[in-house]
């Protein structure tokens, strides 16, 4: 294992956990928040939690690690071309995390010389931790995690979808028909990349979203693979900055089915 990705996994356990607690407070007084939505998009909004988590967060790597870049969602990027660069969600699934529902969490990645290598999704309502480096395999807590099996097509488990509205509706409508007429079942929960954390614990057999942000999925992603599954790479096309669909199946089997109804 290298020994400067091991250092920073070790942290960001940590620091993911500390994040989560700022979070869960916030959501425990959410009544409190004054709430902004974003570009005039009344579904996206945003409050203190957000901007509060994610400067805590940045402040941490920025005193750990000067010398490393950072994007995040709340307060925009800086040395993308360092050697390591942090993507952070102070708090994925805002929508959720605002209304009072319980699919939300901190998501965490770490990137090194443009590939992921540390993924982290931290879900503090049921203090579980998602997590994953490169190489080493992925964990729910303590516990080694596998996405489902075996499984042979969408009939096999539920299909976690996403959707915002920076696509429009054609970009799932035909998606979801095909999924229906195939026997699939779908499943929503505002959080994509809770919605990951859950394929790779076995618990979704795959998800989809026609564009997500890199913050929304990078950590998500890792944590997939290295469960055993297949995910598509986000960082292709200039995804770091402009985002990409997002699709991650339990297998390359399951995958394959998908993504010809992604296609449609
Ligand atoms: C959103 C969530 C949602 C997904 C959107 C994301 P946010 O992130 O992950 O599930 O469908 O694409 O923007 O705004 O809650 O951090
Ligand atoms: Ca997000
Ligand atoms: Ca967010």
């Amino acid at each position: 294992m290298n020994e400067n990705i091991q250092n920073r996994y070790t942290f960001s356990i940590d620091l993911i956990k500390q994040a989560g607690s700022i979070a869960l407070s916030y959501y425990l007084n959410r009544n409190e928040l004054v709430i902004e939505c974003k570009k005039g998009d009344k579904q996206d909004q945003v409050s203190m939690a957000d901007k509060s988590v994610e400067a805590k967060i940045r402040q941490a790597i920025a005193e750990k690690f000067p010398e490393d870049g950072f994007l995040g969602e709340e307060s925009g990027y800086s040395g993308l071309d360092s050697e390591f660069c942090w993507i952070v969600d102070p708090i994925d699934g805002t929508s959720p995390f605002l209304n009072g529902l319980h699919a939300w969490c901190i998501s965490i990645a770490v990137l090194h010389k443009n590939e992921i290598v540390i993924g982290m999704v931290f879900d503090p309502l049921h203090n579980e931790l998602f997590h994953a480096q490169l190489g080493g395999g992925a964990y729910l807590n303590d516990v080694p995690m596998h996405t489902v099996e075996p499984a042979e097509s969408v009939q096999d488990g539920l299909v976690g979808l996403g959707m915002s509205h920076r696509v429009p509706p054609k970009t799932i409508l035909p998606f979801i028909h095909q999924l229906l007429v195939d026997g699939g079942m779908y499943v929503r929960n505002g959080s994509g990349a809770l919605s990951l954390a859950q394929v790779a614990a076995g618990r979704l057999l795959a998800y989809y979203e026609p564009h997500m942000n890199c913050w929304d999925c990078a950590a998500g992603m890792l944590l997939v693979r290295e469960a055993g599954g297949t995910a598509n790479n986000i960082l292709e096309n200039d995804g770091l900055l402009k985002g990409n669909f997002v699709l991650a199946a339990a297998n390359q089997q399951v995958y394959q089915q998908l993504d010809l109804m992604r296609a449609m």
